[in-house]
């Protein structure tokens, strides 16, 4: 028999840290990580660099099929993006590629596109998948769901910090806006929309640390799968 791959689902808006906690989780439960906001910035790099209007469905949904991208770790075991073979990973992270890759995301055939290549990150003996809909639509049947929130001021403070921490220049305020809009543009569409899972626990993180949101989501896992602590 296959060996099960366990499955634990972190949704919820930019800036609320559930990339932090994803990776932080994935790091301790010895599991694989997929950071699906990437596979959308990514796309969307590929889509500005070689000219692809951003609302050309068919054509964005042809190219996430035939998107050369693969996930890596440093050797400092950071994660890094390679596009074509090249390190994209602090190009990603601009502001710029966020909000293009909200506006290709909106895009049903490019969701369906990119569906299959998120699923095969399930790999034994588990996986933590982050991003927006990956309780509701790409792993509906995960055992653990979390949707993490945090109010608006507090994850354009984080992503400013983050993004400074990194070495790239941002405004706060406008970062605030931008945040504000791509929220509202990821609640709003018609297809997955930002939204928790039924059956998810909605952990609001604007008072808490890294590490307490992190204690509670292990405390979740705990409850499906007993872990050495
Ligand atoms: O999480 P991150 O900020 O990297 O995601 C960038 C954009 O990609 C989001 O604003 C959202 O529109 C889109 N996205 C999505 N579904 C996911 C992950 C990201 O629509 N599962």
């Amino acid at each position: 028999m296959a060996e099960p791959c366990l499955v634990i689902t972190v949704d919820g808006p930019g800036g609320s840290g559930k990339g932090t906690l994803a990776r932080l989780l994935a790091r301790r439960l010895g599991f694989h990580w997929l950071d699906s906001g990437s596979l959308y910035r990514v796309l969307a790099l590929a889509a500005l660099r070689r000219g692809v209007p951003l609302d050309d469905e068919q054509a964005l949904a042809e190219l996430a099929r035939s998107l050369d991208v693969r996930f890596e770790a440093t050797d400092k075991g950071e994660p890094r993006v390679l596009l074509d073979g090249e390190d994209v990973s602090r190009e990603l992270r601009g502001e710029a590629c966020g909000d293009a890759a909200s506006r290709v995301a909106a895009l049903p055939a490019v969701r369906a596109a990119l569906l299959d290549r998120q699923r095969a990150f399930c790999k034994p003996p588990g996986l933590v998948a982050d991003g927006r809909d990956m309780g509701t639509v790409v792993f509906p049947d995960a055992p653990v769901k979390i949707f993490l929130e945090a109010d608006l001021e507090e994850r354009a403070r984080r992503r400013h910090k983050q993004l400074k921490d990194q070495g790239i220049d941002a405004n706060l305020p406008d970062l605030l806006d931008e945040l504000a809009k791509r929220d509202e543009r990821d609640r709003n569409r018609p297809v997955a929309p930002l939204r928790p899972a039924p059956d998810a626990t909605i952990l609001d993180s604007t008072r808490m640390s890294i590490d307490e949101v992190l204690e509670r989501a292990l405390e979740l896992v705990s409850r499906v799968q007993p872990q050495p602590r």
